[in-house]
C-alpha cells in the first residue's frame, strides 16, 4: 500500500518520538492513539503530550477494569492536561448478554469470552476509530510469541485502517526505564507481577519468566489468547 510505503520511507522506526511527530504533522487531526493505560501506552502518552502532538487519545472502558486503572486514567489526564476520550460498550448489548448468560459468563466457555470481548471492546473500538486514518497502539513484539510478527506500520484489515506501533521493538527494560526517567505515572499492578493488564476478572499476576501475556484469560488452554482488537 502506497501510504504505508510513504510512512516507512519518512518516519524513523528506530526513533518513536520523532516518528510520532512526523506522522502527527503529516496527518493532523487524523491520528488516534488507543491507550489501555498499560506501561507501553503510558510511554506513548508521554511522547504525545510532551510534544503537544495533534493526536486524539482514547481508552475503552469495558466496565470491568481494575480500580488502579481508573485511578491512573484520572491521574494521567490531570498530569498531562490531556482529555483522554472514554468509549463505552452499548448498554443494551451488555444488558442482554449479562441477563442471558451471567455477569461472569467469560469463565464458562471461550465462545462466551469472545462475545464479552466483542461487546465490551471490539465494537466500541470500531466506533472510536471512525473518521481516523492512523491508529496508534502500544503493541510490542516481545509481549508474546504470537506478537513476534508485529511491524512498525501495518494495514489492519479488521478495522480497515493504517496501524502504527511506534515502540514495537522495545523490550520491558526500555519501557520501564523510560517511565522512570521521565517520571511517567504507571499502574502500580506492574510492580506486583502484572506485566499485561486488561479487565480485572480476566487478568492475574504471572510468575517470573512466564510469558507476559500468560496472565490474560489464564484459564484458557490455547496459546493464542487475544480479545479481538488485534489479529496477532
Ligand atoms: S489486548 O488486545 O490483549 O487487550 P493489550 O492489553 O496487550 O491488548 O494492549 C495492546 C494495545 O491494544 C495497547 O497498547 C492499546 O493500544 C490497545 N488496547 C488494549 N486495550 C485497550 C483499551 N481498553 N483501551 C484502549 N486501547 C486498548
Ligand atoms: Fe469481558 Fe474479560 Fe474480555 Fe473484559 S477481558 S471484555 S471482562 S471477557
Amino acid at each position: 500500500m502506497q501510504e504505508i510505503e510513504r510512512i516507512l520511507a519518512h518516519a524513523d522506526s528506530t526513533n518513536p518520538q520523532a516518528a510520532l511527530s512526523w506522522i502527527a504533522s503529516e496527518y493532523p487531526g487524523q491520528c488516534a492513539f488507543s491507550s489501555s493505560l498499560g506501561a507501553e501506552d503510558q510511554v506513548i502518552t508521554h511522547m504525545i503530550a510532551a510534544q503537544n502532538l495533534p493526536v486524539r487519545v482514547f481508552t475503552l472502558d469495558t466496565g470491568r477494569l481494575f480500580p488502579e486503572t481508573y485511578d491512573l486514567l484520572e491521574v494521567t489526564g490531570k498530569k498531562y492536561h490531556l482529555s483522554i476520550e472514554v468509549f463505552y460498550p452499548k448498554t443494551a448489548s451488555v444488558q442482554a448478554m449479562v441477563n442471558a448468560k451471567g455477569i461472569n459468563l467469560f469463565y464458562d466457555s471461550k465462545e462466551n469470552r469472545i462475545e464479552c470481548c466483542h461487546i465490551r471492546k471490539v465494537e466500541p473500538l470500531h466506533r472510536s476509530l471512525r473518521n481516523t486514518k492512523i491508529w496508534i497502539t502500544g503493541l510490542r513484539k516481545d509481549q508474546s510469541d504470537t506478537r513476534k510478527q508485529i511491524d512498525f506500520v501495518e494495514y489492519d484489515k479488521q478495522f480497515s485502517i493504517i496501524k502504527v506501533n511506534p515502540i514495537f521493538e522495545w523490550n520491558d527494560q526500555q519501557v520501564f526505564s523510560y517511565l522512570k526517567t521521565h517520571q511517567v505515572p504507571y499502574n502500580p499492578l506492574h510492580d506486583k507481577g502484572y506485566p499485561s493488564i486488561g479487565c480485572q476478572p480476566c487478568t492475574r499476576a504471572v510468575f517470573p519468566g512466564e510469558d507476559s501475556r500468560s496472565g490474560r484469560w489464564w484459564w484458557e488452554q490455547d496459546a493464542h489468547r487475544e480479545c479481538g482488537l488485534h489479529q496477532h
